[in-house]
């Protein structure tokens, strides 16, 4: 799997909610894979816990905690980073505020974009690897689905249209893909997936629902040279569910049965 992705020893990749979900999939795949791992979390717990899992599995990685919608914190993890790996190639953005509790609009929004903007623009004032590399976590809620929160909704169409922008202009040689998960089974949405009926989701065509893993697979390709040629792309990772959708369902089902 190494040389079919053709990551060159030694390339340094920052992931940003790395304690947790999605970010921490990344994180330990890059581990397993030999990159050396920045692990950025808002919690120091988690986000060195990610780390210690790569260094005892004979990884290198090191851990910055901190809120990176926060300028300050960001520029302090750019620096811990570069000082500890030298340039970085690669930049998997994950972090961002859950959909669900009671959240200002404008707050929300602007958190959720910063988290995406901020480590990116730190990351033009470092050294340039010789190529950059990012992904952003955006959702099916935003470009492609309308219903749910609607701060939440603007906010994952943003991050998309972000990365278009990147990927577009290519500051700093970026070239910038985003993934857009469907519901998956993580510490933010497994209560909510229990309650709705555990792994049995019938309009899915895969039949179950995802996990992180499956998008951290897709980052982990899209971050590759093997993706060179891959830029600007909005990738679902959704099993194919938007395909089947439950109106759809219900009147097959009703056919079915008359
Ligand atoms: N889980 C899903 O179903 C799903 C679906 C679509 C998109 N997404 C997106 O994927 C990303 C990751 O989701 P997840 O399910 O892995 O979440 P998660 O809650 O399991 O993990 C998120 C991690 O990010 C960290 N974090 C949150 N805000 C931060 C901040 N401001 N600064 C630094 N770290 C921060 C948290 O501490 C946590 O460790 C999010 O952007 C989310 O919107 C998730």
């Amino acid at each position: 799997m190494h040389d079919f992705l053709g990551y060159a020893p030694g390339t340094a990749m920052v992931v940003t909610g790395s304690g947790s979900g999605i970010g921490e999939a990344i994180a330990l795949t890059a581990g397993k894979l030999g990159l050396k791992v920045a692990s950025w979390d808002l919690s120091p717990e988690a986000a060195e816990r990610t780390a210690a899992a790569i260094r005892a599995a004979g990884g290198d990685a090191i851990a910055c905690a901190g809120d990176v919608s926060d300028k300050a914190v960001v520029a302090d993890a750019w620096a811990r980073t570069t000082d500890a790996f030298g340039a970085v190639a690669c930049l998997a953005a994950s972090a961002g505020p859950p959909s669900f509790g009671d959240k200002d609009f404008t707050s929300a929004l602007n958190l959720a974009i910063d988290c995406m903007r901020l480590p990116t623009e730190g990351w033009l004032e470092q050294p340039d690897a010789g190529s950059r590399a990012a992904i952003y976590l955006s959702s099916v809620q935003g470009p492609r689905y309308g219903a749910g929160v609607p701060w939440y909704t603007v906010a994952k169409s943003g991050i998309d249209g972000y990365m278009r922008s990147l990927a577009a202009m290519r500051p700093g040689g970026i070239r910038a893909n985003a993934i857009l998960p469907d519901w998956l089974r993580t510490a933010r949405t497994e209560q909510y997936i229990d309650a709705t009926g555990g792994d049995g989701w019938e309009t899915n065509p895969m039949g179950r629902v995802g996990y992180a893993q499956d998008s951290a697979n897709a980052a982990i390709f899209l971050l590759s040279p093997a993706a060179d040629y891959i830029n600007g792309i909005s990738l679902e990772v959704d099993g194919g569910a938007k395909l089947r959708s439950m109106a759809w369902m219900r009147m097959w089902e009703a056919s079915k049965s008359s």
